[in-house]
């Protein structure tokens, strides 16, 4: 180590007003804030306030402005489209000014709200860019949630209008998105005033007459829509991501400090220079696409890689390494269930030898528990960097990492490296104590967070404090549990609450139960979330019918795991339920869902001593091993 971190990053926390603003100078501001940190209102903390500026202003107009008008801003590639295509600055620029206008015309106003549910196309970084522009807040929907998922989120946000697309497109169909829509806007309480949607051509929809308008034609005529400057504490976006209940969390992201701490991340943590190729293999209807896909790199003059298909299968494993070669790509982001899907198919590497990676400089990992085997495989194929590090839909950039632009730390199997600038983090004992080194706990950071993170929930001022800032006064909770070494470097080792980690998704185990114990013949239920080689985790359901049901267990099985596809998605990946005659409980009815899982995963556990009946972990066990889990690791 040469210091330079620790340095930072002991500045960053002593004197936070002086670190982030000399970082807001990389920022175009129309006003400069009055105040950096405002904690006249704390724990609501926020960042740069009296400042105004606008955040698509910052990603597109200043580039052109300075000169970058013809570098390329986004490389589409879609091989499930077979389509490749190039949009500089200055052409994206104009779309987004374009479609801004579209927005302006049908009465969207700055702090509107604007649902957006698409797939990996341009048109939605073009939607997401245009509300930015004119200062109304989007809230992008990940395509593979259920029409129920997208009621929530409708009724929650209240917008005033949807942009949609005919289709999305998975590796072996297709998925039309119109009649989720419909069914979504059916279901909710709330109404949009429109729908503007985009017609793919591999699936037409059905607009309804007087609400939907199609794309290009909700364009013709319009005058391109100028920036609006903002309040750096308005929010630019809402992001819902799953909480402990079937509500989903509304994350709210501001402009100001949002802006500043991205367009640091890009150059301290990611290492990447303006103009270089960056790309984050994920989906904008997740934070890694919000913050690394769109506003990251275009707030730092890169050229971003929007990319419509998986990493294998379309067409095959050596998919990544395509993409890397032709584009040019200097530093990628994706989860690490990309990288097991692709040594699974190809465990050798052997199909990265057909291309070119002379310009590859790092590859980075988060979204989930890197295991160490997908490390030293990617290492070893890659023979470059491979960075782990580790942050969540709420602080929108990393927590922890290893800080490729400031100083490449050694890297340590199974830790994300260390806290970067501004997150000043411990870990706590169930008393609020701070733990030594190595010893697990609960991973927080004191507060104030630093810029880009939550500044609180939509709406629910409330649900924000209880469900971060109650259990520890003065520190956010993260819910994951895990421990620091001597060095300082942190181990996240497991959530504390029920969400699991499925495919680098993030899912609530208490949502699925919800959705089981609707099913009329359930009368208790659990889900957990079962170790899996390639997703990291599968959730898989218990069940305890009702006295006196007598249909046959397969079908009832059957329906849970419809349900779940249909109430959530089919990106929950809930394909396995079993019934059993008694759920393991506490004597004081707590469901041990802990000991369950160890069971799923074949992992030594000790019979807890609260446990009201040791004999329902048998049952457990027997009907764990019906379905192929329980078996006892080599
Ligand atoms: N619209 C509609 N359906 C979608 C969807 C979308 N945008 N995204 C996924 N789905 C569907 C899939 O088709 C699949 O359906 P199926 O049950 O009919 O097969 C289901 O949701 C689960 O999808 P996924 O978790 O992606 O699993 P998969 O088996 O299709 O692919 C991987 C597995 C590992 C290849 C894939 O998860 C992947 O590429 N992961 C990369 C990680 C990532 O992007 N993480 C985001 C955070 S960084
Ligand atoms: P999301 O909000 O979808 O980004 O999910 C955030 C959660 O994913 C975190 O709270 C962790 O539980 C988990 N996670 C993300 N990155 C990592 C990582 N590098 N190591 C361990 N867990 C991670």
């Amino acid at each position: 180590m040469t210091g330079r971190y620790r340095e930072l990053h002991a500045r960053s926390l002593a004197a936070p007003e002086a670190f982030w603003s000399e970082a807001a100078e990389d920022i175009h501001w129309y006003r400069r804030w009055d105040k950096v940190l405002d904690d006249s209102r704390a724990p609501f903390y926020r960042w740069f306030a009296g400042g105004q500026l606008n955040t698509c202003y910052n990603a597109l107009d200043r580039h052109v402005e300075q000169g970058r008008g013809a570098q390329a801003a986004l490389i589409y590639d879609s091989p499930v489209t077979g389509t490749v295509r190039s949009f500089t600055y200055g052409e994206l620029r104009d779309l987004v000014a374009r479609f801004a206008g579209a927005l302006v015309r049908r009465g969207v106003a700055k702090g509107d709200r604007v649902i957006i549910y698409m797939p990996m196309v341009p048109e939605a970084v073009v939607a997401m860019l245009a509300c930015a522009r004119i200062g109304a807040i989007h809230s992008v929907v990940f395509g593979g949630f259920a029409p129920r998922e997208l009621a929530a989120r409708i009724d929650d946000a209240k917008p005033k209008l949807i942009v949609s697309a005919s289709c999305g497109i998975e590796v072996n169909r297709v998925v039309p998105y119109k009649p989720l829509l419909d069914e979504a806007i059916h279901l909710s309480t709330h109404q949009p005033s429109a729908c503007i949607i985009l017609q793919r051509p591999q699936a037409q929809a059905a607009l309804t007459p007087g609400r939907d308008v199609e794309w290009e034609q909700a364009q013709e005529g319009v005058s391109p829509a100028d920036c609006v400057p903002v309040e750096a504490t308005d929010p630019l976006y809402i992001l819902y991501t799953s909480g402990t209940t079937g509500q989903p969390k509304g994350i709210v992201r501001d402009n100001g400090g949002h802006a500043v701490a991205l367009r640091w991340s890009m150059k301290h943590i990611y290492g990447v220079q303006p103009g270089e190729v960056y790309w984050a293999a994920s989906d904008v209807g997740w934070v890694v696409g919000h913050s690394y896909i769109v506003y990251g790199p275009l707030l730092n003059g890169n050229t971003t890689v929007l990319y419509e298909g998986k990493p294998v299968g379309t067409p095959d494993a050596g998919a990544f390494w395509r993409v890397i070669s032709q584009h040019g790509v200097s530093v990628m982001f994706t989860a690490p269930t990309a990288f097991r899907a692709i040594k699974r198919d190809d465990p050798n590497g052997e199909l990265l030898a057909k291309y070119d990676l002379s310009r590859f400089r790092t590859l980075f990992l988060a979204g989930e528990r890197c295991d160490p085997d997908t490390l030293r495989w990617a290492e070893a194929i890659l023979r470059r960097p491979v960075i782990d590090h580790w942050w969540q839909t709420e602080t929108g950039w990393a927590i922890v990492a290893n800080p490729m632009g400031i100083e490449h730390l050694p890297v340590k199997v199974g830790s994300p490296t260390v806290a970067m600038p501004g997150y000043d983090v411990r870990v706590l004992d169930e008393e609020g104590r701070e733990t030594g080194p190595d010893t697990i706990g609960a991973v927080v950071v004191k507060l104030p967070l630093p810029p880009g993170c939550l500044p609180t929930l939509w709406n629910a001022d409330e649900r924000f404090v209880s469900a971060y800032l109650s259990t520890f006064k003065g520190y956010y909770l993260t819910g994951d549990a895990g421990y620091r070494d001597s060095q300082g470097y942190v181990y996240i080792m497991s959530r504390i609450d029920d969400i699991i980690n499925v495919a680098g998704h993030r899912l609530s185990t208490g949502a699925m139960e919800e959705v089981l114990a609707s099913h009329p013949d359930v009368a208790e239920c659990a889900v957990l979330g079962a170790a899996d080689s390639l997703k990291g985790e599968v959730p898989v359901g218990f069940i305890v019918l009702k006295a006196g049901v007598t249909r046959p267990q397969e079908d009832i099985v059957k329906e849970v795991v419809q349900l779940v596809r249909d109430r959530i998605g089919p990106v929950a990946a809930f394909k396995t339920a079993t019934v059993v005659q008694r759920l393991p409980k506490t004597r004081s009815g707590k469901i041990l869902r802990g000991t369950m899982k160890k069971i799923a995963d074949g992992t030594e556990y000790k019979t807890p001593a609260t446990i009201d009946d040791a004999a329902t972990l048998d049952e457990v066990t027997a009907a764990l091993r019906r379905i192929g889990y329980a078996r006892k690791k080599e």
